[in-house]
C-alpha cells in the first residue's frame, strides 16, 4: 500500500535577499520513505529552500510541519535533533583531516573527559557496509576522489541519525558508473524508510530514482507531479517555461588548419605515477574534439597540461605553431587559450570577488580595462553588465559577490568570461556541469558558435550525451592514452563504452 503520511510540509516560503524574493510563496511537501525529485532552473531558488530545511537560512515567512509538528528551524543544531541532514552543493569537508574526524566534527561522541574515537570508527564501518559506501574512515579527504567525499557526506549525514536526507545536486560531480551506484545507495535508503529530496538537472535521473517531483520557477511553486505521469520534455518545459531543444542542430564543420597539436606526451600524475603515456593527437580550428573516458584515466593531466598547471615529463603542446609546453598559464592564455575548468569553486573563480572582478580576472591588466595601472572601472563594469545579459546570468547586480551566486550561474559567469577572451583554443572541461537544460542548450550553442567562427575546441566530459551531440571526432582515453578515435555519427554508445574500458574494437585500423 502506498504511504502518504507526510515527514515535511513546506508551506507559502518567502525568502527575501535585500528585496530579492529568492523564494516567493513555495510549497512542497515530502513523504515518508519516497524519493522527492526538487527540480527548477538555476537560480530558482532550490537550495535556498533546502537551506531552509536545514537550518542554515531562516525563512522570512512561511510555516514548516515536520511529521506533523509545526516547527521552527533556527540552526542546523536543530534540524539535526529533527532528523534533517543535507548534502550541500559544494561540499563541507575539512582536506586536511580523516573521514573520520569529519564525520564526528560536531557530534563528538565521548568516553569520561576522552572523545571515543574506537565506538565513532566501529560505528562509521558499520554504516559504511550496511550502505555499500566503501569508506576507509582513516583515510584523509584530500586523499579520496570527489565520489568518495560524497559518501563521506553521506556517512555524516547517516551517523547524525538522520532520517530526511536532502541532496543538492549530488550528480552533478559523479561519472555515470558512480551516478548508478549513488541511486542504488539512494534507493536502499528510501526503502529502509528514508526520506530524500534530490536536487537534480539531469532529468533522465529524476525517471530513474524519483517517486514525485515537485518544480519551481523563478522562486515559485510549478507543481508537484508523478514521476510516471511526466515526460523529460514536459518537465523542462514547466522548469523554464518555454520549449527546449534537446537535440542540437548541428551544421556540418568547416575544418581550417592544426591549431593544436599534442605530440607523444608524458605527464605524471601527483603521485608521480606516469597518467599519460604518449598521447598524441592533433585539433583544427573549427572543430570540436570531444574526449571521452572515464574519469582518472588522464583528463586532469592533459587538462592541467595544457594550461600550463602542471609540468609535462617529455613530448610537445604547440599551438598555432608555437611551442607552448611547460608555459606559464598566463603565456598560454595570452596566446590564445580559454579554459573552462570542472571545479568552479578551485580554479575558475575568486568566490568572495564581485561578479564584475571575476569576469574581468583574464583582462583586467591591460587596455581597454586599465591603461598606466590605472583600471578603468566603469568601463569593466559596462561590460560585465554586457555579459550578465548575454549569458542570462541571474543575479540583481554585478557588485554582488559570485558566492551570493547559484552554483549554476557560477558556472555561467567563467563560460561567459572564457568565451568573451574570443581565443584560437578552447578548452571545456565539463562546461555544463551544474547547469538546467535550458542554460546546457544555451552554452552547446555558443560552443557551435564559436566552432562557426573557426575556433578549435576540445571538449573533455563524462557525459556521453553531450560529447555526441558536440564533437566532430572523438577520442577516448583509457589508462593515459587514447584507446580509439571515432566519429559521432558511426559510433555507438556501446561502442563508445567498450572503449573507454579500453577494449578496441575489432577489423578497424585504429592506432
Ligand atoms: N546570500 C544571498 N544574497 C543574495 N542573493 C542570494 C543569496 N543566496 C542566494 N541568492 C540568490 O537567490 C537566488 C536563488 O539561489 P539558489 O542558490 O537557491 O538557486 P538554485 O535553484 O539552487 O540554483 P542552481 O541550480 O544554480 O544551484 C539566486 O538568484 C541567487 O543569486
Ligand atoms: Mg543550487
Amino acid at each position: 500500500m502506498e504511504n502518504t503520511t507526510n515527514v515535511i510540509e513546506m508551506k507559502h516560503i518567502v525568502k527575501d535577499f535585500n528585496g530579492f524574493k529568492a523564494n516567493n510563496d513555495i510549497n512542497l511537501t515530502l513523504r515518508k520513505g519516497e524519493i522527492l525529485a526538487l527540480l527548477g532552473e538555476n537560480g530558482a531558488g532550490k537550495s535556498t529552500l533546502m537551506s531552509i530545511l536545514s537550518g542554515l537560512l531562516m525563512p522570512t515567512s512561511g510555516e514548516i510541519d515536520v511529521r506533523g509538528q509545526e516547527v521552527e528551524i533556527k540552526n542546523p543544531t536543530v534540524a539535526k535533533n529533527l532528523g534533517i541532514g543535507m548534502v550541500h552543493q559544494h561540499f563541507m569537508l575539512m582536506e586536511s583531516f580523516t573521514v573520520l574526524e569529519n564525520i564526528i566534527l560536531g557530534h563528538e561522541t565521548t568516553k569520561g573527559p576522552k572523545l571515543d574515537f574506537k565506538n565513532a570508527q566501529q560505528q562509521i564501518e558499520e554504516l559504511s557496509q550496511r550502505y555499500n559506501l566503501n569508506i576507509d574512515p582513516k583515510k584523509k579527504v584530500s586523499e579520496i576522489t570527489v565520489a568518495q567525499q560524497q559518501r563521506v557526506e553521506i556517512l555524516k549525514v547517516l551517523y547524525r541519525g538522520a532520517d530526511i536526507m536532502i541532496f543538492d545536486e549530488p550528480t552533478a560531480v559523479l561519472t555515470p558508473q558512480e551516478i548508478t551506484e549513488f541511486i542504488q545507495i539512494i534507493k536502499e535508503l528510501a526503502k529502509e524508510g528514508k526520506s530524500i529530496i534530490l536536487i537534480t538537472h539531469k532529468l533522465e535521473e529524476i525517471k530513474r530514482a524519483a517517486d514525485r517531483v515537485t518544480v519551481i520557477r523563478a522562486g515559485k511553486s510549478v507543481g508537484t507531479f508523478d514521476v510516471s505521469d511526466v515526460t523529460n520534455n514536459r518537465l523542462a518545459e514547466l522548469m523554464v517555461g518555454r520549449h527546449v531543444n534537446m537535440k542540437l542542430d548541428k551544421p556540418s564543420a568547416e575544418v581550417g588548419k592544426t591549431t593544436l597539436k599534442v605530440s607523444d606526451l608524458k605527464v605524471k600524475n601527483k603521485q608521480g605515477i606516469l597518467a599519460l603515456k604518449g598521447l598524441s593527437f592533433n585539433l583544427r580550428a573549427g572543430e570540436i574534439l570531444g574526449v571521452a573516458g572515464i574519469d582518472g584515466n588522464g583528463q586532469d593531466e592533459l587538462v592541467r597540461a595544457l594550461t600550463g598547471m602542471q609540468h609535462v615529463d617529455s613530448g610537445k603542446i604547440s599551438i598555432n605553431d608555437e611551442d607552448m609546453t611547460n608555459q606559464k598559464v598566463r603565456k598560454i592564455t595570452e596566446k590564445g587559450v580559454s579554459y573552462i575548468p570542472s571545479d568552479r569553486q578551485k580554479y575558475g573563480l575568486i568566490l568572495p570577488f564581485s561578479i564584475s572582478d571575476n569576469l574581468a580576472l583574464q583582462n583586467y591588466y591591460h587596455q581597454p580595462y586599465s591603461s598606466h595601472h590605472v583600471m578603468h572601472y566603469d568601463l569593466i563594469h559596462q561590460h560585465a553588465d554586457e555579459l550578465i545579459k548575454k549569458f542570462d546570468i541571474r543575479t540583481t547586480g554585478s557588485s554582488l559577490p559570485v558566492s551570493d551566486l547559484s552554483g549554476g550561474n557560477q558556472q555561467k559567469v567563467i563560460i561567459a568570461r572564457e568565451l568573451d577572451l574570443d581565443s584560437d583554443l578552447i578548452i571545456a572541461f565539463q562546461p555544463t556541469r551544474g547547469l538546467d537544460v535550458g542554460a546546457i542548450e544555451y552554452i552547446h550553442q555558443q560552443l557551435l558558435l564559436e566552432r562557426a567562427k573557426g575556433k578549435a575546441i576540445l571538449l573533455i566530459s563524462y557525459e556521453l550525451d553531450e560529447i555526441m551531440q558536440l564533437s566532430d571526432r572523438i577520442i577516448v582515453l583509457h589508462d593515459g592514452d587514447i584507446s580509439g578515435e571515432v566519429k559521432p555519427e558511426e559510433t555507438s554508445d556501446e561502442e563508445l563504452g567498450l572503449l573507454m574500458t579500453g577494449i578496441k574494437k575489432e577489423g578497424n585500423a585504429l592506432a
